[in-house]
């Protein structure tokens, strides 16, 4: 039977029901035939924060699992740093499949994946949210936000706080002076002040 995102996502009644209905999705035709498997995402019990990237790279279409390659490294460094354990954060994507050569994900796709990520924060309930990069950014608020406007005031989404910051990949692009990694240090430190309250 095909699958048809917004009514199975609304159905899925945990995260690891609707990460099994979600492999089985075809509705992007070019992100189904290249991809090697859907990353849904990962959602450990009891995690208050919930990660938004953008979509699976290389190394998470091959394994499986999102934020697993250089990001995902970075990433757990910069969480432990934090004080964030990951077993205590879930992690998403706006797309659930490898954009071919990694592209930017097409609106067309973005839209068509959101009602999986739409009821996975609903699944995941947490206390906070957090984007990490342009394209989950504009997936909350739309494709005028800017994340040098919208960083370092916390935000809300679906009546939760919601925090504002880079993603690792522009971290590592910009080098250990660069901005987007003090900015994500910062961030980091911010949501964890958040779930510590
Ligand atoms: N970049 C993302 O946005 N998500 C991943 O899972 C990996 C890299």
């Amino acid at each position: 039977m095909s699958v048809l995102p917004a009514r199975d996502a609304s159905l899925a009644a945990s995260w690891e029901g609707l990460a099994g209905v979600a492999r089985g999705c075809t509705v992007c035709a070019e992100l189904a035939a290249t991809r090697t498997q859907v990353v849904p995402g990962s959602c450990p019990e009891g995690a208050d924060v919930l990660l938004v990237g953008e979509a699976p790279g290389a190394e998470e279409d091959a394994a499986g699992v999102p934020f697993v390659g250089r990001s995902g490294r970075l990433l757990d460094e910069l969480l432990a740093a934090a004080g964030l354990p990951r077993d205590r954060v879930a992690v998403a994507n706006v797309l659930k499949c490898r954009p071919p050569r990694n592209r930017t994900p097409h609106r067309s796709e973005v839209e068509a994946c959101r009602p999986w990520l739409q009821r996975q924060v609903e699944l995941a309930d947490p206390v906070v949210l957090v984007t990490l990069g342009g394209t989950a950014l504009q997936w909350a608020y739309g494709r005028t936000a800017r994340i040098a406007a919208l960083r370092g005031q916390v935000q809300r989404y679906a009546g939760r706080p919601l925090v504002v910051t880079y993603h690792p990949s522009a971290a590592i692009r910009y080098g250990p002076r660069g901005a987007p990694l003090a900015a994500l240090r910062e961030d980091l430190a911010t949501v964890a002040a958040l779930v510590r309250h």
